[in-house]
């Protein structure tokens, strides 16, 4: 698949490099095109450019950039980006009593916002869940059953898309619900920074029942 990444950063490399490793065809785009070609140049992308160049590149466009940046890219890139699937990966979050607070009105969400932005484009909220470390590792790293990737999506080509993202990486797809349900996996990621900075271990707040797996 083609795949626009919009931004330099952590996540930009992560999946970005995740996907040029599986074969995908990465174009990455930032604001700064010297961090784009060093970017491309490590996680060995396709080509390089601005944010407007990259976002007319892929069949998906991964927006890996601030959360309150993310719907003011979609907006200035809608043109570019009719017709595509946005893959929003972003967290809403900012410093709170006792760890991090959702930034987004209640039941609102930065997905949402994209898609209003871009009303020509699909959008799909996935990949926020995981520190942006853990694309490095293969899936299985992680013992026997595959980690799964949650994501909330409407259009049945953005589910094909972010589908065939997933699996790409070794993790198994978990359908969430529809694009007005990313809200709660918003909330899910501020649950999880919690219970992190607590010193626990969020994972184990869902233990299978015995037989189950
Ligand atoms: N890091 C994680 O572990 C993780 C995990 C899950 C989800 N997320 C979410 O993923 C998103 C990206 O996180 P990250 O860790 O990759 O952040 P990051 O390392 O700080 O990178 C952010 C990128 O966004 C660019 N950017 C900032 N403002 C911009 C603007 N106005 N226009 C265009 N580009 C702009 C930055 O460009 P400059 O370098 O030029 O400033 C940089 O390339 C965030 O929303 C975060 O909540 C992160």
């Amino acid at each position: 698949m083609r795949i626009g990444v919009l931004g330099t950063g952590g996540m930009a490399a992560a999946l970005g490099g995740a996907w040029a490793r599986a074969g995908h065809e990465v174009f990455v785009g930032g604001r700064d095109t010297e961090a784009a070609e060093v970017l491309a140049g490590r996680i060995g992308a396709a080509g390089h450019g601005t944010t407007a160049w990259a976002a007319g590149r892929g069949e998906a466009v991964l927006l890996a950039v601030p959360a309150p940046v993310a719907p003011v890219l979609a907006r200035e890139h809608a043109g570019a980006l009719a017709g595509r699937t946005i893959v929003d990966c972003t967290n809403p979050l900012a410093p709170g009593p006792g760890g991090v607070m959702l930034t987004t009105a209640a039941g609102a969400s930065v997905a949402g916002l994209i898609g209003a932005a871009a009303p020509g484009a699909r959008v799909v909220k996935a990949f926020n869940l995981v520190h942006a470390s853990m694309w490095e590792h293969p899936a299985a790293a992680f013992g026997v059953t595959a980690p799964a990737v949650p994501f909330c999506a409407d259009d049945p080509r953005a589910v094909e898309h972010v589908t065939e993202l997933i699996t790409a990486t070794g993790r198994s797809p978990m359908p969430a619900g529809a694009l007005d349900r990313a809200a709660y996996l918003e909330a899910t990621a501020a649950f999880v920074i919690g219970v992190w900075w607590a010193g626990g271990a969020p994972s184990l707040a869902f233990p299978e029942a015995p037989g189950t797996t």
